[in-house]
Parts: structure tokens; sequence; C-alpha cells
């Protein structure tokens, strides 16, 4: 066996596994460098108000503390594409948590020091952080996040629902979340003469180069952008952040290479969050269980600094066949920090929702909940009309049920027990869209017998450069290890962000593109290569951004089983199992870690995850992993992922869809409803802590 016929599906191991595990691989922080200087900012204190003094000479005169930046003598920036960059450009104070000053400094420690001896006056003005879906600033915004029309309309949802044989109108709550990647956000800037090199932990090159020639209004043909080794985003690191514009600034104030890695407890504050959603359904159904009307508004908030509408009524425009359906978004601006993309932004709250108000309709009437779900499945999108492109939902639910056990399950709530315990199970469906987006990568064959492979990606712990080197190789017909991969570098050429679960598809379409181009040439040549090589460029521009006349969508179905303890309150899940239609999976291996990664971050969601805006102080009273709980390794028994093969030829050459964020999505709800079954008790608003259970 060559390896040729197996790359593509087979489950490589991670090309910088080795350099992880023995601590090796550099991260953004580490890039040392004559002279490099640390950085520390200094977080506003009011919620709401302007800078009206600020006192530097304390910290100023600390030993190490090499200069201190604030409104009053920071360079003035080009304005920034994301007005949540525009830092020390003014007085302002937005929200609290935003950064009113940046203290340069030998050493971190010292810099610390010097960020906290730092004085600054602020006159405060009232604010409002409190959401409320009767918020009189509420409105309809213009579109959703992701360009999604913020409110559609088919049929006449209140009159079917009015004359509906069965009626659900429920209400669900999910509270703000945080992405909170392992490695806090951080960049290393250098600048030599007029030329920019920065190391960032982001999600994407490409983007935070646009924005640092935007705002430093340098070309970017002078600036280099590296991401080599990412400690995770999860939509956090989607967009440049504040470490890198202060990074630069710094830099270029003080002559040094400046590393400014965020503090973990100002990270709440600044670098997005997952909008608190308020959600509203309407269900109605007639014989059969068919849906009569579906109705899913939902109220969010976003900041004053900008507008962020978290997309969560969307998932309900694709998943069930509905004659009346209305989808619709509203937003209240309130003075809290800006909230941003987190894993599966809309479709993750939005799916919550909608798979619990399901639940309840199928007990409502008195219905096996995967039933229901396949009695509603839809011809074509519900909302487009279009056809999908491939959708195999109701395989993923019998599948599931088949692996899970589900079949014989007694349908009636507190049927099962063990000592305390109360056990039950649920489900809920998954769904996220295909997206893609043009990328530009090279091929070249050496004469050695080997590839290299030049394409932009960021690997941000996914897997990515070895799921792009695997492409090559299917493309290129070689063994697997004939392939070297560059990624992560500005230089390489324009690519999208590890974003939207749609990396491996733009990434590696590109890479496709150029090897098949490579093939042809040196088909066409004789003789040994020159010893540069022979190179192939590819750009996917006008293939990959094409309209597609199908509606193309992940979906899955999730499977849990829970004990609640009727002594403690507490929630645990002994069995998580999803099984989902993602198109060709090309990494067996690492599309089985996002898979259960997604799953357990849902089951996160459910448990444990909890930001809560203080309407005091105004910012996140949870600004650490002391007090925002994420799973640990206790609470994650048993998480199986499976997948159903798809073989979709309306994606990508690869025929992949997307597998980042489809795991996360309808996890809490199937665990929500598992603790229905338990205990008999439909909780309405996530987290499920002991003491909302008990
Ligand atoms: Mo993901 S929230 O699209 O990085």
């Amino acid at each position: 066996m060559t390896g040729t016929e197996t790359v593509l599906g087979a489950p490589a191991e991670r090309r910088e596994g080795r350099e992880k595990v023995t601590g090796t691989a550099r991260y953004a922080a580490e890039y040392d460098a004559p002279g490099r200087a640390q950085a520390w900012p200094v977080p506003a204190a009011v919620a709401r108000g302007r800078v009206t003094g600020v006192d530097t000479a304390p910290a100023l005169a600390l030993p190490g503390v090499l200069a201190v930046l604030t409104h009053e003598n920071a360079p003035r920036l080009g304005d920034p594409d994301d007005p949540t960059l525009a830092l020390l450009q003014s007085p302002q104070v937005p929200h609290r948590g935003w950064f009113v000053g940046l203290v340069v400094a030998e050493t971190l420690e010292a810099a610390r020091a010097g960020a906290a001896a730092v004085r600054v006056t602020y006159e405060a003005e009232g604010h409002d952080v409190t959401l409320t879906a009767a918020h009189p600033k509420a409105y309809v915004p213009e579109s959703a996040n992701g360009g999604f029309p913020a409110v559609t309309e088919h049929g006449d949802p209140d009159g079917a629902f009015a004359s509906s044989a069965t009626r659900l109108d429920v209400e669900y709550r999910v509270p703000p979340l945080h992405n909170h990647p392992m490695e806090p956000h951080t960049s290393t800037a250098r600048w030599d003469g007029g030329r920019l090199t920065v190391h960032s932990s982001s999600q994407g090159t490409s983007a935070v180069r646009a924005e640092l020639a935007r705002m430093f209004e340098v070309p970017e043909e002078r600036i280099t952008v590296l991401a080599e080794h990412v400690g995770g985003g999860f939509g956090s690191k989607g967009t440049p952040r504040p470490d890198v514009v202060l990074a630069a600034m710094a830099a270029r104030e003080t002559g040094r290479p400046v590393t400014v890695a965020l503090p973990r407890r100002y990270l709440p504050a600044v670098v997005g969050h997952r909008a608190p959603t308020l959600h509203r359904l309407r269900l109605g159904a007639g014989t059969g269980g068919r849906l009569t009307s579906l109705v899913h508004e939902v109220t969010t908030h976003t900041s004053r600094v900008k507008e962020f509408v978290e997309q969560a009524a969307v998932p309900a425009r694709v998943m069930y066949a509905a004659p009346a359906l209305r989808t619709r978004h509203r937003v209240v601006p309130l003075d809290v920090p800006t909230p941003s993309w987190m894993r599966a932004p809309g479709e993750c709250p939005g799916m919550y929702a909608l798979e619990s108000a399901m639940d309840e309709l199928a007990v409502e009437l008195g219905m096996d909940p995967v039933e229901l779900r396949i009695r509603n499945e839809p011809e074509t999108e519900p909302d487009s009309g279009k056809p999908f492109s491939s959708r195999h939902l109701v395989e993923c639910l019998h599948e599931g049920a088949r692996r899970f056990g589900w079949e014989g399950r007694d349908p009636r709530p507190g049927s099962r027990s063990a000592g305390p315990l109360l056990v039950g199970s649920g489900v809920a469906a998954a769904t996220y869209p295909v997206l893609v987006s043009p990328c530009a990568a090279s091929a070249r064959a050496l004469p050695d017998g080997g590839f290299l492979v030049r394409v932009n990606a960021t690997d941000i712990g996914t897997g990515a450069r070895t799921v792009c080197a695997q492409v090559a190789a299917d493309a290129l017909g070689v063994p697997l290890d004939r392939v070297r991969i560059e990624v992560a570098d500005s230089d390489i050429g324009f690519a999208p962000m590890a974003g939207g679960s749609s990396g491996t598809a733009s990434w590696g379409w590109a890479v496709h593109e150029a090897c098949v181009r490579l093939t042809g040439r040196l088909a066409e040549h004789s003789g040994p290569l020159p010893d540069e090589g022979i190179a192939a460029d590819a750009d996917t521009s006008g293939a990959a951004d094409a309209e597609s006349p199908f509606a193309r969508h992940a979906f899955g179905a999730h499977f849990a089983e829970v004990t609640v303890d009727t002594v403690s309150g507490e929630v645990r899940v002994r069995r998580l199992l999803g099984v989902f239609a993602a198109g060709r999976i090309l990494n067996a291996r690492t599309a089985r870690s996002q898979f259960i990664g997604g799953m357990t971050m849902g089951l996160g969601m459910a448990l444990t995850e909890d930001s809560t805006v203080d309407p005091a102080f105004g910012d996140f009273t949870e600004s650490d992993l002391a007090s925002y709980h994420v799973p640990a390794h206790a609470d994650v028994s048993a998480v199986e992922a499976h997948w159903i093969d798809e073989d979709d030829a309306h994606l990508n050459p690869m025929g992949s869809k997307g597998i980042g964020e489809i795991g996360i999505v309808g996890s809490a709800a199937a665990v929500g409803n598992a603790v229905h079954h338990a205990t008999g008790i439909r909780f309405r608003e996530l987290p499920l802590t002991p003491d909302r259970v008990l």
C-alpha cells in the first residue's frame, strides 16, 4: 500500500503533536529577542464615562518601567475596521474593563506593578447592562451576524399557531458565555525600520495584517503576521484583538520588541463573548405531530462600541417543515463589553432553545422525540426553498438511537432511579452551515522527491496543517510523508481564518487546486527537476465564493444520559453520543477530536458555564477559570462521536462540510432534555447548576 488510496480520511497523526507534548512548540509570547519588553494593560474601573486624569508618575518611578501609554500620549492610529480596537485614542469609557492605559517594562513583573501604580480618575456616568425582552431600547437590526436577515416570515405564523391543535409557547434563556482558550490572547511585535513583524495568537493572519496596515498606515507588504502555534480560540481569536494593536503600538513607541499577553482576568471584557439570548418559541402542531407553525424570536444584547447580533434564530430556518414560519432577532445596545463569535455563534444557543422546545412538544404530544423530528423532516430548506445538497439528519437520528440503545426507553419522567439518583436520557438534533471562502496556496515539487505546500492556514489546535497535507498528498497521488507543509504566515498569501467550520474546506480547496496544477506541469516535464523544483499556484476566488443553488448544511444527532442527585442537586452526564453527517471526513482522528471537543463544550454550557453581568459594576463577575467553570476530566466520563459517510458533490473537491462547530450545536439541549426525563422538571435557563436544580 502506498498510502495514496487512503490518505484522505486516514487517522493521520498531528504533525506538530511531538513539538506540543515536548514543550518545544513556540507560542506568541515565546518569541524572545534581545531587548524584548513586556506590557500590561490598565482596565477601566467604571462602567461608563470618561477618563479625566491619569497620573503615570508613580508607575514611571518603578524600576524597569519604560513607558506608560494612555489616550493622552499614545500615537494616533488610523480608523480600525473593528471599533473595539480603537485603543487609547479617546478618554471615553464605553464599558468596564476597556483599556485606558498600557505599561511597558523590562519584565512582566515590572509591567504588572507599573499597571497597578497608574492612578486613573474618571467622570462616571450612569450605566445600563441588564438585558430584558421588554427593554425600551430593543430594536430589529438590519441583519444579524453572518449577514443573515434579521427577520424571515412565511405563511401566517400567528394565525396558524392560534388554530393549532397543540400549542407550545415557551421562553428560554442562555446566559453570556466565554470562549476562554487555554492560551490567552497574546502578541509579540517588532519594528525594523518601517517593517512590522508580529507573532500573534490568532485564528487568521490575513485579517490581522489588514487591520494593522489600516491602523498603523503601513502597506500590507511591510507587515508579516505569524501564528505558528495557537492555543485555541473558539472564535475569540477570529479577529484581531487588543493585544496585537497594543503590542505594535508599544513596540513602535519604545523601539523595542514588545509582548502583550493579556491577563486571563482581563479577557472577558475585551475579546468578545457569546451574547446572552432570550428566546421565545411558539410551536403549533396538528395531527401526527406535524408542525403547523414555528416562531422563534430572539432578543440579545450588544455594546455601544459596535453592533453584534447573535444569529440565534437562524437554525430554525433550516430544521423543520412548518407551513408557517417566523424567525426574528432584536438587539438591545447596553453598556456592556462587545459580544463576538463563540463556537457556532447563532446555531449553538438557537438550537439549545429550539431543540428543548421540540422536546417539550414531544412530551405534550405523547410522542417519541426522535419520531417527532423525523415526522417534521422538510423536503427542501424551509426558509429558502432550495434543495439540500445532502441532508442525513434522519440517518443520524436512527444511527444514534441504535448505538445509544434508545429503543425501549420508558418516556415517563422520573421512571428510572438508582438510590438517590434520578436517571434520564434525552435527544437533540444539530445543524451547522457549510461555509467556504477563497484562498491562495502553492505547491512545489522538489528534486529530492518531496513536495512543499504552502497555505496560510492557522492551526488552532485542530490539526489543520495535518489535514492540509493529506489533501495535498491525495491530489498529488503521493504518500503523506512526501509532503511538507508551511502554514500560518501572512507572507504565504491570502487565506480565510480558522472559523465558521470553513478552514479545511477553504484552505484545502486551494491546496487541492495547486496540487492538481502541479501534477499537470509535472506531466509535461521530462528529465530531472531543476534545483528550485517546479511550482504551481492556485487562488480559489470565483470558485469558492460562488453562490450555490443548494442549501448546504451539516447535521447531527446527540443523545445524552444524565443522573440528577436528589440530595445535592448535582447533574452529571454519564454518556454523550453524537452521530454527524458532515460530508466526507478527511482525518478520522482529528475529526473525532473536534466532535467530542464540541460536545464537551456543550456539556459545559448545559451544566456549569455561566458569565454574569454584574448590574452594579457593569462587567462579568466570572473572570478566570476558577469562577468560570469549564468541564474538567471528571465531568466528562463517556463521549462518543460517530459519523455517516456522505457523498456530496456540491461542496468542494474534497467533499467535506466542516466539523469544528457542529459538535457543540444541540449538545446542551440533549443534556437538558435528559434532565427533564430524569426529573419531570423543565428548566428553561442555563446552566443547570445545583442551586437551580435542587
Ligand atoms: Mo468560530 S466561532 O467560527 O471561530
